[in-house]
């Protein structure tokens, strides 16, 4: 079994790592050309971003090419997912793959501007995401198919925030709103951890403009020195289970 993932805070990380395989990180794979993935198995891991998926997942699928008998993916979101699943679906279909399975799992919601990490983690999602762990991977052994459906108005709703997502000039410049104050030491960390290769310089992040706004540098900068200026709060998140280690060697393209 081959997974395909995506991850910034180690939400999508953690899943793949529970559901074994060989894990494949898609920055990774999409900045080294990568792009055929053959196996029995194939899954895609990755975070909902604005009721679909994160731009960089999309710009690799539109190229992938995926030999595998049965097909899965499963979307980790914090609060609302809409349709996304369905986006992944459309998506694999335009490269002639058929989704086998197809579901999401709730976790910390890593979205600074909407949500406070505090508050968060106080919902204590914990039981459910084991639950749901061993929900899917039994599906999995099973070779289950199933779909998580979606109503219409969801579809429409996820449909409209895809548009405005799949605004990638606007997207990619949001970096511009990142504040980062004197705390920074130069760590690097921030570099390291950006999967779109996005941060130049070897002082404070010089950021470039190609930005996924997956909040990562910002979550992850060991002295908290990077701040959106409509942040709920200064508070950063890293799933527990996961190492910064482990994201940087997930994420690191320069
Ligand atoms: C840019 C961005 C957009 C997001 N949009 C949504 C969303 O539409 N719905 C949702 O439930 N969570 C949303 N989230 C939260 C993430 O999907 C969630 O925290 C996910 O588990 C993070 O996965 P990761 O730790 O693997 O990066 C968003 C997060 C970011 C950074
Ligand atoms: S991770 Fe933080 S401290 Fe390290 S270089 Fe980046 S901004 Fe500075
Ligand atoms: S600059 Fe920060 S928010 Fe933008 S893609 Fe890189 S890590 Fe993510």
């Amino acid at each position: 079994m081959k997974i395909l993932y995506f991850s910034a805070t180690g939400n999508s990380l953690y899943i793949a790592q529970r559901l074994g395989g060989e894990l494949l990180s898609i920055p990774q794979m999409y900045k080294n050309g990568i792009y055929e993935i053959t196996d029995d198995v194939a899954g895609i891991i990755c975070p909902v971003y604005g009721f679909t998926v994160p731009n960089m997942v999309k710009d690799y699928l539109e190229k992938a090419v995926i030999r595998a008998d049965y097909v899965f993916s499963i979307m980790t979101f914090g609060n609302v997912s809409l349709a996304a699943l369905t986006h992944m679906k459309k998506l694999l279909e335009k490269r002639g793959v058929h989704l086998n399975y197809g579901n999401e799992i709730q976790m910390v919601d890593n979205y600074l501007p909407f949500f406070e990490i505090s508050a968060q983690l106080g919902m204590n999602k914990d039981e459910h995401i084991e639950n749901k762990i061993n929900e899917i991977a039994q599906d999995l052994k099973e070779q289950k198919h199933f779909l998580k459906g979606h109503t219409g108005f969801q579809k429409f709703i996820s449909g409209g925030a895809s548009a405005v997502w799949g605004n990638k000039k606007a997207m990619n410049r949001r970096d511009k709103n990142f504040l980062v104050n004197d705390l920074c030491n130069a760590c690097g960390t921030c570099r390291n951890v950006c999967p779109a290769g996005n941060i130049a310089g070897t002082g404070k992040p010089d950021y470039r403009h190609n930005c996924e706004f997956c909040l990562a540098c910002i979550h992850l900068c060991p002295q908290n020195a990077i701040h959106l200026k409509n942040e709920k709060s200064e508070k950063r998140f890293r799933n527990p289970r996961i190492k910064l280690l482990e994201i940087i060697n997930a994420n690191k393209v320069i």
